[in-house]
């Protein structure tokens, strides 16, 4: 297996064929699962119960992303669906260290996650504790919108900053992703890449997976 993680985000999946669909993406790295409040962003998804259903259905593991405006008073809930992961916004944590370590004590890699416009120096203080960024690169609430090429220059910069401190958080990107985008996203520092409608609007969701994996470790090697 190479460095680069496809997370395909579910999303974009068919609801009403949810297992069949899990299924198709059994070669992934992550489940991406994306918890809308209806609050924070403009969009409501699904919650703890569809996360156990989920859980009961891959070996995958899961990678929670929550665009919820109380994810200090919430993250539990995930933890106690067996989210292998969870990712909370830097907007809507008010004690963002204390939730993540918080996760982190209970056996759950903990991750931050930036909005397009917030600015990769927040993470100045946190970036020591963190097991994952996640830098979006479309704003959060749908999928099948377009990468904001300005992400590039922050994972620059987050790079620049995980050198400074001596660490190495994975570091992911969400939004927009597709064949034609990775290698300069992989090429500009991440290592995990979330695609929603690229795997699950095409012909075939399981060798959609496989060319992402394949294109994203070959843009790893030549950088
Ligand atoms: C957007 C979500 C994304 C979304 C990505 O708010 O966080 O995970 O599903 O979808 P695509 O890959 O279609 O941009
Ligand atoms: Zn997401």
């Amino acid at each position: 297996m190479g460095s680069i993680k496809m997370a395909p985000s579910i999303l974009s999946a068919d609801m009403a064929n949810l297992k069949g669909d899990l299924d198709k993406i059994a070669g992934a790295d992550y489940v991406h699962f994306d918890v809308m409040d209806g609050h924070f962003t403009g969009n409501l998804t699904f919650g703890v119960d569809i996360l156990k259903a989920v859980k009961r259905s891959t070996d995958v593991p899961v990678d929670a992303h929550l665009m919820v405006s109380n994810p200090d008073e919430t993250v539990d809930w995930y933890a106690d669906a067996g989210a292998d992961m969870i990712t909370v916004h830097y907007e809507a944590s008010t004690h963002l260290h204390r939730t993540l370590t918080h996760l982190q004590q209970r056996g759950v890699k903990a991750g931050v996650v930036l909005n397009p416009a917030t600015p990769v120096c927040v993470l100045e203080s946190i970036i020591d504790v963190v097991d994952m960024v996640l830098l979006m690169s479309v704003n959060p609430g749908f999928g099948g919108q377009s990468f904001i090429p300005g992400t590039i220059a922050k994972l620059h910069e987050l790079k620049a900053m995980c050198e400074r401190h001596g660490v190495s958080p994975l570091i992911e990107v969400d939004g927009g992703i597709s064949s034609k985008n990775i290698a300069e996203v992989v090429k500009a520092g991440a290592n995990v890449l979330v695609a929603g409608s690229a795997v699950f609007k095409s012909e075939d969701p399981a060798a959609e997976v496989a060319l992402l994996q394949k294109l994203g470790n070959e843009a790893a090697q030549e950088a």
